[in-house]
């Protein structure tokens, strides 16, 4: 399977998202084996997941926290994403571990959280350019990705974005998204064998209409996990005929 998801981020008020879905709507056709899913912002999540009802296109959240209910001011639950409609979540993005201190012991639970509620979870994972520059990526990758070998096998997407190309017009290379996602790949296939190999592996930072053919074709990448370029109607619907092609 192969997945666009549009991340918007804290952009957009109500009625540019509304606008933005009946554009996107009026030119999306699903194709099997591509799925199509946008991560609003928490406030008009159900806005967009009714108005998406129907097309094949999937809401996301962009975070939840792992306990069902009681005193945690301030955070959603799953339940209550699925409740508004969501069928999936992003988790572990690197704005929210290095802005928010997301920690790999709370993406284990979240993870399991999310199954519990039926939500897709997309797992965030990347180094940042002091590491790349180190001589880390991998060992970065590779300890990221343990939180795999915790939750056990699932329903999930993978998107893997390096730090340093998020929001930055900076686009990894094909061959060093070659050589991570092929990482990536030994190492699900490590972690949850068989089940492994069915985690479409997602590639994020600076996807626009420029670059994501040339991405889509290097080994592994089954996707993209998209911001700055998502949030323009027809922008996204490119990306999405590249996937499809
Ligand atoms: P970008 O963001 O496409 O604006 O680089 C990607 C992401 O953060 O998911």
């Amino acid at each position: 399977m192969k997945i666009l998801i549009a991340n918007w981020k804290m952009n957009m008020l109500s009625r540019e998202a509304e606008a933005f879905c009946q554009a996107f709507k009026a030119e999306y056709i699903p194709k099997d084996g591509c799925e199509a899913g946008i991560a609003p912002p928490f406030t008009f999540l159900r806005e967009v997941a009714s108005q998406l009802a129907g097309s094949g296109v999937k809401t996301f959240a962009q975070n939840a926290y792992f306990e069902s209910k009681g005193a945690f001011t301030g955070e959603i639950s799953m339940a209550q994403l699925k409740d508004v409609g969501c069928h999936g979540v992003i988790l572990g993005h690197s704005e929210r571990r290095h802005i928010f201190g997301e920690t790999d012991e709370n993406l284990v639970k979240k993870i399991k959280a999310a199954w519990e509620f039926e939500l897709l979870p997309v797992l965030c994972i990347g180094e940042t350019l002091t590491q790349r520059d180190a001589g880390f990526t991998l060992d970065i990758l590779h300890s990221q990705l343990e939180v795999l070998k915790h939750t056990g096998p699932g329903p999930l997407v993978l998107a893997y974005e390096p730090v340093w190309a998020i929001g930055t017009g900076r686009v990894a290379e094909p061959i060093q998204i070659e050589e991570v996602h092929s990482f990536i790949h030994e190492e699900l296939w490590r972690l949850w064998s068989h089940h492994g190999t069915e985690v479409p592996i997602q590639y994020g930072g600076s996807v626009t209409p420029e670059n994501f053919e040339g991405i889509l074709r290097v080994p592994f990448v089954s996707g993209g996990l998209v911001g700055g370029a998502s949030m323009d109607p027809k922008k996204f619907q490119r990306l999405m005929m590249q996937m499809q092609a």
